[in-house]
């Protein structure tokens, strides 16, 4: 389907990203940059993409591969959700200070963390009405990506949305791999095409899927992608 053969360890994707939060002055920089303070460097448009899925309050919002939960904390910030959002991430360290991130904001009881992977969603069918993933699936490889589309059609109820934004593979794009090459950040990672990504949605059962215009990200200078899925 999406054509790489890479394979790719959730799991140590999760432990590294845990490492690069936890230690040292480059901690720092990293929980600065993924939180919600941060969101205007590595997710600058961020609005204006959500606004794509047109969330209201009623929306049962999940977050999948939320990080320290930048994006949730920001709609909750601005939204008053008559049902808690929710956040999962495969890391465990992140789910750990994320919490503590929503502590920090007094959104206590507004936003539930849970540690689990994109291709095996710890919730019931039709659980939300609205899916958002930001800067998540480059991490899964062939087969996760089309376990992970097939995980958020059923978690979401029929009609619900899937708003998703990644980096886009394209020439533009080199600085992701300089910068994995020399940091080892990001953490192993395959780019896709808009088609490729159109069509493992459609494959994995949504009805459709059109291209939300971004606008420009500060951090990296690396172009982004994003489409909204109907389920
Ligand atoms: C670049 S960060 C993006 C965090 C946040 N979504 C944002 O845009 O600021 C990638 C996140 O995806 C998570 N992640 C990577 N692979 C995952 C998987 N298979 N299942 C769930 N989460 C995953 C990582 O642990 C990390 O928190």
């Amino acid at each position: 389907m999406a054509g790489s053969r890479k394979r790719i360890d959730q799991d140590a994707v999760g432990r590294t990203y845990g490492e690069w939060f936890s230690r040292g002055l480059r901690g720092i920089g990293m929980r600065y940059v993924f939180s919600r303070r941060g969101l205007w460097v590595i997710n600058t448009p961020y609005r204006r993409i959500l606004a794509a899925a047109g969330i209201t309050a009623q929306d049962r919002v999940l977050d999948l591969g939320c990080g320290i939960g930048n994006i949730l904390v920001a709609l909750s910030e601005g939204i008053a959700f008559t049902h808690p959002a929710v956040g999962v991430d495969v890391s465990p360290s992140l789910i750990e200070l994320g919490r503590r991130e929503i502590q920090r904001a007094g959104l206590d009881g507004r936003i539930e963390l849970r540690v689990g992977a994109a291709t095996s969603l710890p919730f019931e069918d039709a659980r939300f009405d609205v899916v958002v993933t930001s800067h998540v699936i480059k991490h899964l490889d062939d087969n996760a990506l089309s376990r992970a589309f097939s995980e958020v059609a059923r978690v979401l109820r029929p009609s619900g949305r899937f708003l998703l934004w990644e980096f886009k593979k394209s020439p533009l794009s080199a600085p992701l791999f300089i910068s994995a090459r020399a940091t080892g950040l990001p953490p192993p990672f395959t780019l896709r095409t808009e088609d490729t990504l159109r069509s493992a949605l459609l494959a994995a059962g949504f009805t459709g899927a059109t291209r939300v215009a971004t606008g420009a990200f500060v951090l990296p200078p690396v172009p982004r992608l994003a489409l909204l899925a109907i389920r």
